[in-house]
């Protein structure tokens, strides 16, 4: 089975004992798709709502001891759902790897593999599928479990909006909404609660002023995505809240890139780590980062392959143009700012100014709009 994406939040030892709980989860197609590969934001699947707390996932749970994946599947969702699952339809989706330290075994590494089946269920005449009677767990009932039918891009955006202290359930929801995104070629959205929690849990670990900082490029970077109208507000925003993630390992320079970078690909955010990668280097050349080199000859040239493979596109020259614009005091104004950085490292490098002006024109010219107007 191909892999979706891994979670790996790196927090244990290598030499510890693992324990796993696999599980099967289905991607109920319910319209009239014929390539499984290529869904639509707007194809219809069947997911299973809390009605408590509003959330989508897809149906699903954990395999036996010695059963067989499929068996659990079609187990899984018809006691999730009271659907049955067409044997027949079984398709292998993805996997997803959760790998972190285990919150019930001391010294233990925890797997969690969810396995992804594309299949369909029996229907009614009606065009309806047919439902069984559904067998919730008590948690699933705590949680007021239903089916509902609704198109991708509802349950994502529905997903997006989900608030909880608990971080448990944040987890789980960014997850099923990664997923979601990933099969209809989405942007990776968190839920904004998910990104302000991973935010908030690495500046505990370094507080600075990188957190206002942040807050500060997120709030723009959905400002001037909205003007544009067509650029995606609420990836903007994650994009700008977590482009600095990798200051959460010190008071670093050019490490705080390479940091990022791998800290974000660890946890399966591909398009989020390439923002951090990108976002100090708007010429696209690694010799122009103002700073300190923090990094090892090897994840320098690592980084530098990296940068001259990479492609830069709109989110990589808005997280640019506002880290050069945002202070960490809520002052928003380039010149200022790259005055203050001047200031601090003694040195501007005259192209690296220039670009940033021509970045801010550019996003004039696709808003039709004055950059500071928009983001005041
Ligand atoms: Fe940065």
């Amino acid at each position: 089975m191909k892999t979706f994406f891994i979670t790996d939040y790196k927090d244990y030892e290598l030499t510890w004992p693992r324990s796993s709980r696999p599980s099967a989860r289905g991607i109920i197609l319910i319209d009239n798709i014929s390539d499984y590969s290529t869904l639509a934001p707007h194809d219809k699947i069947a997911l299973a709502y809390s009605t408590k707390h509003q959330f989508y996932k897809f149906p699903g749970g954990g395999i036996h001891e010695g059963e067989e994946n499929e068996t659990a599947l079609i187990r899984e969702v018809e006691e999730e759902t009271g659907l049955e699952v067409i044997p027949e339809s079984i398709e292998e989706a993805g996997l997803v790897s959760r790998i972190m330290q285990s919150e019930l075994f001391p010294e233990t590494i925890f797997v969690q593999d969810s396995f992804h089946y594309f299949c369909r269920v029996k229907m009614s005449s009606n065009g309806t599928p047919l439902i069984k009677n559904q067998n919730l767990d008590d948690y699933e009932k705590d949680d007021g479990f239903e089916l509902r039918i609704v198109t991708l891009d509802r349950a994502i955006t529905t997903n997006l909006r989900f608030k909880s202290d608990n971080q448990a359930k944040l987890d789980m929801i960014a997850r099923e909404t990664l997923v979601m995104e990933k099969l209809c070629g989405l942007e990776e959205n968190l839920p904004r609660a998910f990104a302000q929690a991973l935010l908030e849990k690495c500046v505990a670990k370094n507080p600075g002023p990188w957190r206002e900082h942040s807050y500060a490029v997120a709030q723009a970077a959905e400002k001037i995505a909205r003007a544009t109208q067509y650029l995606n507000p609420d990836f903007a925003y994650t994009c700008g809240l977590l482009h600095d993630i990798g200051r959460q390992m010190g008071y670093t320079y050019l490490a705080h890139v390479y940091d990022g970078y791998h800290f974000l690909k660890n946890l399966g955010y591909d398009q989020l780590a390439k923002i951090c990668l990108t976002h100090s280097f708007n010429l696209h050349i690694i010799e122009d980062y103002i700073g300190k080199i923090d990094i090892t000859d090897a994840q320098y040239e690592e980084l530098k392959t990296l940068l001259a493979t990479t492609q830069y596109d709109d989110y990589d020259r808005l997280i640019q143009l506002l880290d050069s614009t945002c202070g960490a005091d809520g002052t928003k104004n380039m010149e200022a700012r790259m005055n203050d950085v001047k200031e601090r490292y003694g040195y501007y490098p005259e192209g690296k100014w220039k670009k940033n002006f021509e970045l801010k024109a550019y996003f004039e010219q696709l808003m039709g709009r004055d950059f500071y107007e928009v983001i005041k």
